[in-house]
């Protein structure tokens, strides 16, 4: 099947046929044009066709600028699953948080979406030779797509990329060009290499088939979102529209392509009512290289470039976005709305962590970018807890990079010779005595609800050593204080029975559990009496919904001496 469409010029609106080696408007000049297909047949056809179609970004077909996928070039892209955070979203207070997890791409970063339709793009083209820039996954996609469609391939990266990453690209077969400079540097330096030569060079946001990529993004998140939250509520009206859409997209930014094309996408499915509202996009930029950010918060239209970027994310170090943070900024004003927003590497790091070891997906620095993007526009109000919110976690690291550990993060055994001759038995007794205490703090877990005990069960389990007990309601957490003599209570107010209260008031009354240090977790918004009723009988309150896992286990510590 083939995609019928045109391009046309954002500037002079002129439309003309699509060349994927021309890349300039044949009128004006301009770099900058869009792909445009028929949307009313594809308003029609598109949702009879899905069902049939195998979930990957091929299913989208005639919205994409290849006139005949060929399967044999695939490897499987798009098609990744949108996750709820369950665990985050409840500590952000969110009921509907999802994660669309990218690592799970054929080289595990979103940007196999580009290599993947440009690729084929180029394949049908005859095109034998490409040339990147790239901060490392850019780099790594092209390759491997590059491999499979016999085409040459030359990556420029900034000497700042980590090695791990520059050695996958080399294992591919692609002739690695190290630039001891910026990112913008080696990108100056691919272009005059690729000029000199003639070869296609991807010019990142303006390439069409990369816009075109990036929006089954937005395509695959309403098809998600739809069967796991159901269609909209006015969807009865003459069937449309017909998918449930986010309202907030967040995602961590370099060069911006990526919200750029997922806002075409978004758009598209607007214009052909498919869905009720254009998502508003946060993108989410590394403190020290946030040009982008800058140029919002000063009401700017064109961005100034940052010419020495100051952060460990490579990934994400782009000082210069050009026209793309001019685009994103006007078609985020006139859609729904949306913002900028930066973070530092600590805290991309100190989320880094939380994803991990709250959701179970390790993800790499810049994903961990949009993750504390995502914390910081919740605790500034911009983006509100009962909001559906997607955020994209772009790429997973296969190394972890030395800085993101710290100390501390093995424990090492050394097997003695002697001891190990002497007495097997005892000599691995010995050594293991190293590894952990034999008696952790006890600590028991009161409420009700089972997905809470989950949740607190794994921060502290994910960041300390701890003997956890739980009860499910007051009149058990009174035997259990009594009964384990726990070291600290973390308690629940509104439960059945006997409320929390009640459980202080009991615990007080018993000599065996009075000293019991208690922090209270709830969800109600307590009154000026209830707070006075707490005051001096427990240590610690914490609000449901607004605590992060740093600030429980900080209590926790503290309070356990
Ligand atoms: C993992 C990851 N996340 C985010 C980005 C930012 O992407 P962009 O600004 O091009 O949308 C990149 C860019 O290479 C990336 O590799
Ligand atoms: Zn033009």
């Amino acid at each position: 099947m083939s995609a019928q469409f045109i391009v046309e010029c954002i500037d002079c609106h002129n439309r003309g046929p699509f060349f994927v080696n021309s890349t300039s408007c044949p009128n004006c000049g301009s770099a900058w044009r869009e792909a445009r297909y028929d949307y009313e047949t594809i308003a029609r056809s598109l949702p009879l066709v899905l069902p049939e179609r195998p979930f990957d970004l091929w299913r989208y077909r005639e919205l994409l600028p290849v006139r005949s996928p060929n399967p044999d070039l695939s490897l499987g892209e798009g098609g990744t699953p949108l996750i709820r955070a369950t665990n985050l979203g409840m500590m952000l207070g969110c009921q509907n948080l999802y994660i669309k997890d990218e690592r799970q791409s054929p080289t595990h970063s979103f940007k196999d979406r580009q290599a993947a339709v440009t690729v084929a793009a180029l394949k049908e083209a005859g095109v034998t030779e490409v040339v990147i820039a790239s901060t490392g996954n850019v780099a790594i996609s092209y390759s491997a797509y590059a491999a499979r469609a016999g085409i040459k391939c030359w990556a420029f990266l900034t000497s700042l990329v980590p090695g791990a990453k520059m050695r996958e690209v080399a294992i591919y077969g692609t002739q690695v060009v190290k630039i001891t400079g910026s990112y913008d540097q080696a990108k100056q330096v691919a272009n005059t290499f690729a000029r000199q030569r003639g070869l296609y060079q991807d010019t990142g946001a303006r390439s069409i088939p990369n816009i075109e990529a990036m929006k089954t993004i937005a395509y695959e998140i309403v098809e998600q979102l739809t069967a796991l939250l159901g269609p909209p509520s006015d969807s009865g009206n003459h069937g449309m529209p017909i998918w449930t859409a986010p309202d907030w997209y967040i995602q961590a930014v370099s060069g911006g392509m990526g919200p750029l094309g997922v806002l075409k996408g978004f758009g598209e499915l607007f214009q052909m009512g498919l869905i009720d509202r254009i998502p508003k996009i946060a993108a989410i930029q590394a403190e020290g290289c946030a040009p982008m950010v800058h140029a919002w918060r000063l009401g700017q239209e064109t961005a100034t470039p940052v010419q020495a970027p100051n952060t460990q994310i490579i990934t994400l170090a782009t000082g210069d976005p050009g026209r793309t943070y001019t685009l994103l900024r006007q078609r985020i004003l006139a859609a729904s709305g949306g913002t900028f927003e930066s973070v530092s590497d600590e805290d991309s790091y100190r989320a880094m962590h939380l994803i991990a070891k709250m959701e179970g997906l390790s993800v790499e620095p810049a994903a961990g970018v949009a993750f504390a993007g995502l914390i910081k526009l919740i605790r500034n109000g911009q983006i509100k807890p009962s909001e559906r919110i997607v955020v994209n976690c772009t790429g997973h690291t296969m190394t972890i990079e030395k800085n993101i550990l710290g100390e501390g993060w093995s424990r090492n055994v050394v097997l003695s010779t002697q001891a190990m001759e002497d007495s097997p038995e005892d000599g691995l007794l010995a050594a293991l005595s190293r590894v952990a205490i034999d008696r952790f703090p006890r600590i028991a877990i009161v409420d009700d609800n089972p997905d809470v005990r989950r949740l607190i069960r794994r921060i502290l389990q994910s960041q300390g050593n701890y003997e956890l007990f739980e009860a499910t309601n007051g009149r058990e957490a009174i035997e259990l204080a009594k009964r384990e003599q726990p070291n600290l209570i973390i308690l629940d107010l509104m439960m059945p029975e006997v409320d929390g209260f009640g459980v202080l008031q009991a615990l007080e009354a018993d000599p065996d559990t009075a000293e019991i240090p208690v922090i209270v977790v709830t969800a109600k918004e307590l009154t000026p009496a209830e707070k006075a009723r707490l005051k001096g009988h427990i240590q610690t309150l914490m609000q449901k919904g607004d605590f992060m896992s740093d600030d429980l286990q900080d209590e926790v510590r503290a309070l356990l001496g």
